[in-house]
């Protein structure tokens, strides 16, 4: 009986395999329910009395050698099978995936940000349908202004008989703003805005806009012509310059426009800036003590400056845009181009 031990126990010591089913079919023949193994176990009762003793110890030796050998053997298979299952070459490039980009008016609108924000604005929001004093009244339009025929306002119907209507401009969020907050105060508030207008290459019925106020006491024209200027070189290098001419807005006096010179020929002329050099991107000016005061500002004690720009404006001078219907036609030919900007 003890040879048959050895016997077995030289099988196993000689077994060797990397291959999972031969491995199986090691652990059936040993260590299986009814395998060699077991068997032994069986004869145990024919044993001779006083070799009960070795002949146990020897047969639980044979059944763990057995079974380490196979965990062994197991290991090693694995590993072998992971390798071979790896790909062949591991430095070859991976499937492209296709990927998205973001909106050229986004990623401008982010830039104004960003630009913004490393001299101290933070940004607000407001709402799109807004209500007549916060859009016209507050912000010192007459009654009878142009702005608020229905030729350029889309009105929203309320159920209450409130005067509703999408926001014309993101002004708006200036007389929220200075409602609420304490002062000093310095935001911009980018967002969409709404007029009723025929849509055309140069004109559209929603585009983006962001506003920027800052009130505080002593607050000049010339700090806004000097933050106008930061912003322009910031956006389109130093070499850019600003103009601004005199205007009217009800909600800032003086009021003005600003152009910037022409980054696409360089102020030489062109059809984009029409042969002036110039191209305007905002309006601005010092805020209209009337307004100040409908917001609950002392005019006396304080004072400020506010600008408002086109997204669209300056994303077509980035980008050398010359239709605005294609900003909101979502023609992947055309967002794909935005993919390595910025
Ligand atoms: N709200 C004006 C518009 O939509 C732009 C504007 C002009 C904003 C002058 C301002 C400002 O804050 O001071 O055309």
């Amino acid at each position: 009986m003890l040879e048959k031990v050895d016997e077995i126990k030289q099988q196993i010591e000689a077994f060797q395999t990397e291959n999972p089913e031969e491995l199986e079919a090691f652990r059936i023949k040993y260590l299986g329910s009814k395998g060699l193994i077991k068997g032994l176990f069986a004869d145990f009762k024919n044993v001779p009395n006083d070799q009960k003793k070795e002949f146990g110890q020897r047969l639980n030796e044979l059944k763990n050698f057995a079974q380490e050998k196979h965990d062994a053997l197991k290991a090693t298979a694995t590993k072998a099978q992971s390798k071979a299952n790896a790909p062949d070459d591991l430095t070859r490039p991976g499937e492209p995936l296709p990927v998205g980009s973001r909106h050229p008016i986004s990623l401008v609108r982010d830039e104004i940000i960003d630009i913004f924000s490393r001299i101290g604005y933070s940004v607000e929001e407001g709402p799109e349908v807004e209500d007549d004093w916060h859009n016209f009244t507050a912000l010192n339009f007459p009654e009878e202004h142009p702005a608020r025929d229905m030729q350029d306002t889309f009105f929203v119907n309320s159920e209450n008989g409130e005067n509703l209507a999408l926001r014309t401009h993101t002004s708006s969020v200036q007389v929220r703003i200075m409602e609420s907050q304490e002062l000093p105060i310095r935001i911009i508030a980018p967002g969409r805005v709404y007029r009723n207008e025929a849509i055309s290459a140069r004109a559209h019925c929603f585009f983006h806009q962001v506003e920027g106020l800052y009130i505080d006491k002593n607050v000049s024209f010339a700090d806004l012509k000097q933050t106008l200027l930061f912003f322009v070189k910031e956006m389109f290098g130093e070499k850019a310059k600003i103009r601004l001419r005199p205007s009217y807005f009800p909600f800032t006096e003086p009021s003005a426009e600003m152009d910037v010179s022409c980054t696409i020929c360089n102020s030489k002329g062109c059809n984009v800036c029409k042969y002036t050099g110039w191209l305007e991107i905002m309006g601005c000016g010092m805020v209209d003590p009337n307004v100040l005061e409908n917001c609950g500002i002392d005019s006396k004690v304080y004072s400020g400056f506010a600008f408002g720009m086109g997204v669209e404006r300056i994303a077509q001078l980035k980008f050398q845009v010359n239709d605005l219907r294609l900003y909101s036609e979502n023609d992947v030919r055309f967002l794909d181009q935005f993919k390595a900007v910025f």
